[in-house]
């Protein structure tokens, strides 16, 4: 009896050391049982499940405890920027010695956690969001977490520094368009050339985009042709144009609002070059043995070129003043993030129209394959490169304007969202 109460005592003495020694707790669970002695195995027994419960018990309720914190609420959560401190210190001082004196036996496959969290190493870091001078590149990391329970990391995910490339190139910079130069031919339809010069600050500089050159059509009248024959009337010594010698044809030409316009040239459309008549202080002309439904061009100083037919023996014109070049809308700022496209509009008017539409970039000629349709730059897939100053140029045949500048902002794509 006496070894019994004896071998009673013993895992009683067991399960009490079970509450502070756990070596020992552990030495008698796995213990092979070497004595055949059935009451001895048994109590063993009894007592480490006795034990194991227990632990559970705690478990379950320290379980349910970290539940209620937001612990398990912040696991569910993208990574924040930072983790909560407060969530970390509650646990580590309150559940972290609970679980260590009392349940530690049996938690040999799942350690108590650490008070922080562990950060998985920094991923590469994103390219430069710039093709030269300085951008901005990126990196991230993740928190190292497997279940809920896991503590939150403490610190940045994201880590976004400047990176320097080659230093920018620097263009030429275009002198404005020279005046168009004499026609190559005299008649018959030729071209001619303006020109302008890239200037470079140093040796170094790029060569400004763009071309040197353009080239217009001139001179598309007909050259005289002494073969050709008149439908109405003769054709002249000079072989330009047929006369009808019985003809006159009486005008007057009057301004926008309505004032006679003396020194108007008037010519046939097919000899522009050859003043047939001059207006007077009236306004008045008379053109001698011009053949009806001829083509006349009246040219004047400060007016746009007007072209009509003669249909009757009086004809009146009306001119309007040459008007410069004005912006009727200007590009507006814009701000968007990489990737995204973007249009800048620029319109202009002018008398006559405008013909042309050019758009810089800090001052830059553009590739005009950018704005086919003329007044509309687009840039598609914006990077970070295509921040800057941009402004257009109309151009009509009596002159040229910029528009104001607008600004492009193109901003990194948010790196604060989704990325756990
Ligand atoms: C956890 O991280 C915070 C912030 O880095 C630090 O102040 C604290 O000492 C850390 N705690 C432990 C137990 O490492
Ligand atoms: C101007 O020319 C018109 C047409 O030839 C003529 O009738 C008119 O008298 C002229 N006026 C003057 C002031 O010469
Ligand atoms: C910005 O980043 C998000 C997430 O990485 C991605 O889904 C989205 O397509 C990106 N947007 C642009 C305009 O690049
Ligand atoms: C940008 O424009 C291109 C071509 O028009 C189009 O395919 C693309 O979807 C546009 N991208 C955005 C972000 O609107
Ligand atoms: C150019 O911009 C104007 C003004 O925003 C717009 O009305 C027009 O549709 C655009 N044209 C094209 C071809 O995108």
């Amino acid at each position: 009896m006496d070894t019994n109460a004896n071998k009673k005592f013993r895992p009683f003495n067991a399960f009490m050391n079970l509450q502070t020694e756990r070596s020992d707790v552990f030495e008698i669970a796995v213990k092979p049982v070497s004595s055949p002695n059935r009451i001895k195995t048994f109590l063993i027994a009894a007592t480490v499940i006795t034990g194991i419960g227990l632990v559970v018990a705690i478990s379950v309720a320290i379980a349910l405890k970290i539940k209620s914190s937001d612990a398990v609420h912040k696991y569910n959560q993208p990574l924040g920027k930072i983790g909560k401190t407060t969530t970390s210190t509650t646990r580590s001082t309150t559940t972290g010695p609970q679980l260590s004196s009392s349940t530690a036996g049996l938690t040999t496959t799942t350690p108590a956690p650490s008070a922080n969290g562990t950060w998985n190493n920094w991923g590469s870091w994103t390219s430069c969001g710039a093709t030269c001078g300085t951008g901005y590149h990126t990196r991230y990391r993740t928190c190292l977490r497997t279940s809920a329970n896991d503590p939150i990391c403490q610190g940045e995910y994201v880590e976004t520094t400047t990176c320097s490339l080659a230093t920018c190139p620097v263009y030429g910079v275009w002198t404005t368009w020279s005046g168009w130069a004499v026609c190559d031919v005299t008649c018959g339809g030729g071209t001619h050339l303006r020109t302008r010069v890239c200037q470079k600050s140093s040796s170094s500089d790029l060569d400004c985009v763009g071309s040197w050159s353009q080239s217009q059509a001139c001179n598309r009248w007909s050259c005289p042709d002494c073969s050709q024959t008149c439908t109405t009337g003769v054709l002249n010594a000079d072989c330009t144009a047929c006369e009808c010698a019985s003809n006159t044809v009486q005008g007057i030409v009057r301004n926008h609002v309505n004032v006679p316009l003396n020194e108007a040239s008037i010519a046939h459309a097919s000899v522009p070059y050859k003043t047939l008549a001059t207006t007077n202080e009236t306004g008045g002309f008379v053109l001698d043995t011009t053949c009806e439904a001829v083509e006349v061009v009246i040219t004047r100083a400060g007016y746009a070129d007007v072209t009509v037919v003669v249909t009757s023996t009086t004809v009146t014109v009306q001119m309007s003043l040459t008007e410069y070049p004005a912006i009727s809308m200007n590009p507006k700022s814009r701000v968007r993030v990489q990737g995204e496209n973007v249009t800048f509009c620029c319109e202009a008017y002018g008398n006559p129209a405008i013909t042309s539409y050019e758009w810089m970039k800090g001052g830059v000629l553009i590739d005009d394959t950018k704005y086919p349709d003329g007044y509309n730059l687009t840039l598609n897939d914006v990077t970070i490169s295509d921040s800057g100053e941009y402004k257009c140029r109309a151009n009509s045949p009596v002159g040229a304007v910029y528009s104001a500048s607008a600004l492009l902002t193109v901003k990194c794509n948010s790196t604060l969202k989704n990325k756990n």
